[in-house]
């Protein structure tokens, strides 16, 4: 299980001790929502600030989420700042394959997301190609938002697929994660786990992330057949 603080939750003065914190609060990655205004309606921050960010927290995995409308121009930026991996929106279209191309060729990590109201079907011609398959369950641009149960289905059936196809691409959730709703994403298949307000907005986000990751635990039906 990997919990992936949203540094879109933290403290906007101070994001180098900000990353810190999340670190030794033994959180597994950092997850940045890069927002350019124009994919969705806000923007967060670019890739000066995740490589003034990275060497505050050398451990940890960056998840780079970018829900931007041209994130070609910004691939190789976000690879210098230090980025493990970076997700792409499948909303893209025709885009999407080369993009997935161009991450795997820069050597980073391959992420696709998938916004709410748009089809799980979509995503199936590349779950080959992806690390990675972010389900959003909220509409993206804002943290704080409530989880959209709708999004469920979309989970388990992307959990089917991929043992269906025998392929090993991590599942991961981003918006409205919290105690309650970890439990029914890792229930429905889900293995990665992004949250902001629930962690960053704790004032001891080590116990946040260790309770966290122990309702994941707990819920994961893969660990349920081991259980006697
Ligand atoms: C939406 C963002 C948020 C953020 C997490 O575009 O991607 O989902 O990461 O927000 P919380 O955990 O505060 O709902
Ligand atoms: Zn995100």
């Amino acid at each position: 299980m990997i919990i992936a603080p949203s540094l879109l939750a933290a403290d906007f003065t101070r994001l180098g001790s900000e990353a810190a914190r999340a670190q030794r609060a033994g959180a597994d990655w950092l997850h940045l929502d890069i927002m350019d205004g124009q994919f969705v309606p806000n923007i967060s921050f670019g890739p000066d600030v995740v490589a003034a960010v990275r060497p505050h927290a050398k451990k940890l995995f960056f998840d780079v989420h970018l829900m931007c409308l041209k994130p070609e121009i910004l691939l190789e930026p976000f690879v210098e700042a230090g980025a493990d991996e970076i997700i792409v929106h499948v909303e893209l279209g025709e885009r999407v394959a080369p993009l997935l191309w161009k991450i795997r060729a820069l050597g980073r990590k391959v992420g696709l997301a998938i916004n709410p109201p748009t089809s799980i079907a979509a995503v199936l011609p590349f779950l080959g190609q992806i690390d990675l398959l972010l389900v959003m369950t909220v509409n993206p641009g804002f943290g704080g938002q409530s989880f959209i149960h709708e999004c469920l289905p979309k989970i388990q059936q992307a959990d089917a697929w991929r043992r269906a196809k025998k392929l090993n691409y991590r599942l991961e959730v981003d918006g409205g994660i919290n105690n309650q709703t970890v439990a029914e994403c890792a229930h429905a298949g889900a293995d990665t786990f992004v949250a902001g307000t629930a962690l960053f907005h704790r004032r001891n986000m080590k116990a946040a992330i260790k309770k966290m990751r122990q309702i994941a635990h707990d819920n994961d039906p893969t660990l349920a057949d081991l259980k006697v």
